[in-house]
């Protein structure tokens, strides 16, 4: 269905509800007014189309600007507009005429001071860089012909730590560009992305923490869903000082606490910390508030002078900053640090089952060496240990590639530390 089909189609929409002709809906429809509760007293539920309540999952805050892409009758806009108060705002966007003068009346019908409705594309949304705290939709995504240039859009208008709360169509896998082709009049069919596709292009626009959840078979191999991902907010990275002792080590907590990042039972006391990690070589990351969301520090592996080039390091990331590549931002800092002061290897190891931090050092340059099988006790467990290590190529290393001096003992120590 071409853009210019759907306008037509809501803009008949618009026009029938703009008369006073509202459907109403079976309990188990799974459309419209269904998806709300008491939240929604006083507001015009009849004129809902959408698949879900984005203003359910968006976990909207007094203060905050939200937009909601494809507001049709305005309904999710003065929700939002509710929940954020006056100090907050809920912007509508949508390209048909008929949906934008029905969202306004329902709005001057609700007495909203703080919600607003603007013509345009979801393609091309008329806000600035950086505007908007929360982008809602509800069952518009899936209808556009380029979906690219939404999520790019999307991920332009958020704020840095910004989020999305969506609920949407998606596609079943099972449906064949032949069926897409044959059934091209019904709504979303041709355009719905697959959860796979969702996420995919949702991580090009560099959107981060993407959650596709399915809902409900709605009929035609379609889902609804709900989406949710967050535009990931800028960290720098600074030098530990004393000063983020305490930020270290409940990170440090945090950590063993999933039971695959440590084989100790508890992070030890800032003292010992402090004197068993190099101070040249320890970072944090910091939030654009500056609490600290992760670390990296490195140790000796041994007093042997030819092991002077070699430390064993670990590297944390709170849990709640996950997924925003500040686990390879401070690796990235680590090997700066350490290659400058002549380090050529670092090394550590990683329980197998822990496969994100395995792959955050595969892609840091860390290789495998090898599977150390039941290494030590933990919580009354025998436990297996990956030993990796990142050997520099431009520190240690002679003419010809030749190493002119490193560890001449096959020596290994320490592994699987926090
Ligand atoms: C299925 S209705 C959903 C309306 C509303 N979100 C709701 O839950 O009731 C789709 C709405 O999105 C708008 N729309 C569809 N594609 C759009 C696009 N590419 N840009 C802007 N608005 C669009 C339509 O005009 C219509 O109002």
């Amino acid at each position: 269905m071409s853009t210019d089909e759907v306008r037509d189609r809501y803009a008949a929409a618009g026009r029938r509800a703009l008369d006073g002709q509202t459907r109403a809906r079976d309990a188990d429809d799974p459309f419209g007014s269904v998806h709300y509760g008491d939240d929604a007293a006083g507001l015009p539920v009849t004129t809902s189309l959408g698949c879900g309540n984005p203003t359910a999952v968006a976990e909207l805050r007094d203060g905050e600007t939200v937009l909601d892409l494809g507001s049709g009758g305005g309904l999710d806009v003065l929700l939002s507009a509710r929940r954020v108060g006056p100090t907050g705002r809920a912007i509508g966007l949508d390209m048909t005429d008929e949906m934008l003068t029905l969202a306004r009346n329902h709005a001057t019908q609700a007495g909203a001071t703080n919600a607003e409705f603007r013509k345009g594309r979801i393609e091309d949304i008329p806000l600035p860089d950086a505007s908007v705290d929360v982008v809602i939709s509800n069952c518009v995504i899936a209808l556009s012909t380029d979906q690219s240039a939404v999520f790019r859009e999307i991920a332009r208008v958020l704020r840095p730590g910004g989020r999305l709360g969506v609920t949407d169509l998606i596609a079943d896998d099972t449906l064949t560009d032949a069926e897409r082709a044959a059934s091209a009049d019904i709504e979303c069919v041709a355009t719905a992305l697959t959860a796979a596709d969702y996420r995919s292009l949702l991580r090009a626009a560099g959107l981060t923490r993407i959650e596709v959840q399915p809902i409900r078979d709605v009929g035609h191999q379609l889902t609804s869903a709900i989406i949710r991902a967050v535009k990931p907010a800028p960290v720098r990275i600074a030098p530990m000082s004393q000063a983020h002792a305490d930020a270290v080590l409940a990170i440090f907590r945090a950590g063993i606490d999933t039971g695959n990042a440590s084989f100790e039972a508890t992070p030890p006391d800032w003292p010992t910390w402090d004197t068993t990690h190099l101070p040249d070589h320890r970072f944090v990351a910091l939030d654009e508030n500056d609490h600290v969301v992760g670390w990296v520090a490195a140790s000796p592996t041994s007093s042997r002078c030819v092991y002077a080039g070699v430390v064993e390091h670990s590297v944390y990331v709170a849990p709640a900053a996950h997924g925003r590549g500040i686990g390879a931002a401070l690796l990235d800092a680590l090997v700066t640090s350490t290659e400058h002061a002549g380090i050529w290897t670092i090394q550590s190891g990683i329980f197998p089952e822990n496969t994100a931090s395995r792959a955050l050092h595969q892609h840091a340059g860390f290789r495998e060496l090898g599977t150390r099988e039941r290494i030590g006790q933990h919580h009354g467990t025998w436990r297996d240990v990956i030993a990796i290590e990142r050997r520099s190529t431009t520190v240690g290393n002679g003419p010809g590639g030749r190493i002119q001096s490193g560890p001449d003992d096959p020596e290994t120590e320490g592994l699987a530390r926090g």
